[in-house]
């Protein structure tokens, strides 16, 4: 499954800042950077549009997804100006539409449906990675490439993730009080730590990355140097 290029495997918490690392260690090693919950949102985004039942909280007489799944292409196109992987869903760009708080509220129930995490999962591994890759997610080093070259496990104090939260919603003039942002957090951890299909797990071989006190060169620092202990970088 390796290809020649280092692949790069970041997994952790919600709102505690893997794509921001991600997407900065992408660029210091000139590697292409894939944000995988840009995927399960763009799907969610789909449900919206054609008005398809969640699954039940319990899992229990779901409906059959697989005909929903045929009509899902999901792609990234770099943004020219940005030089930035922007998601698109049948041809649309969702790259805005993905951050909005009713998408948030309904993401993890999407992403618990099996088939959709394997439909999701075969995608992720047939990206283009000769270059080499930094992919982010909650199962990219225990499911997607467990023979990544770096596995690093990110988490955060809740408080503080749900500040960083804040004030991102807040910039990008989307409204949300602290409380909902809070109790989403809440809801996604466990949601996602719990469910049946490839829960978030520490993969195998993962180094942990808290960041609550870190600011962004510490974690890139941190980064390189397991890199480089590794013999991946100079
Ligand atoms: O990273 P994010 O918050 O944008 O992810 C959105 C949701 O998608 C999140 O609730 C968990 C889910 N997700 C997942 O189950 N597996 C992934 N590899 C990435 C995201």
């Amino acid at each position: 499954m390796r290809s020649n290029g280092v692949v790069i495997a970041i997994d952790g918490h919600s709102s505690c800042g893997k794509s921001t690392v991600a997407r900065a260690i992408a660029d210091r090693l000139g590697i292409r950077y894939i944000d995988s919950g840009a995927m399960y949102r763009a799907v969610t985004v789909y449900f919206m549009q054609n008005n398809i039942p969640l699954p039940a909280v319990d899992g229990k007489d779901n409906p059959d997804y697989r005909p929903v799944l045929e009509k899902i292409n999901i792609e990234f196109h770099d943004n020219l100006k940005t030089g930035l992987a922007e998601v698109y869903l049948n041809g649309q760009n969702v790259n805005e539409e993905i951050r909005s708080m009713e998408v948030s509220q309904a993401v993890s129930r999407v992403s618990s449906i099996k088939e959709i995490r394997e439909k999701m999962v075969w995608m992720q591994q047939h990206l283009d990675r000769h270059k080499g890759i930094v992919m982010d997610g909650r199962d990219i080093g225990t499911t997607v490439f467990p023979d990544a070259d770096l596995k690093i496990f990110m988490t955060a104090d809740i408080n503080i993730r749900a500040q960083r939260r804040f004030d991102e919603l807040q910039r990008k003039g989307i409204k949300a009080t602290m409380e909902e942002v809070v109790e989403n957090l809440r809801m996604r951890d466990h949601d996602d730590t719990n469910r049946e299909a490839s829960p978030l797990r520490m993969a195998d071989g993962a180094v942990v990355l808290d960041n609550t006190h870190l600011n962004r060169e510490q974690q890139l620092d941190f980064i390189v140097k397991s890199l480089q202990h590794k013999g991946l970088s100079d």
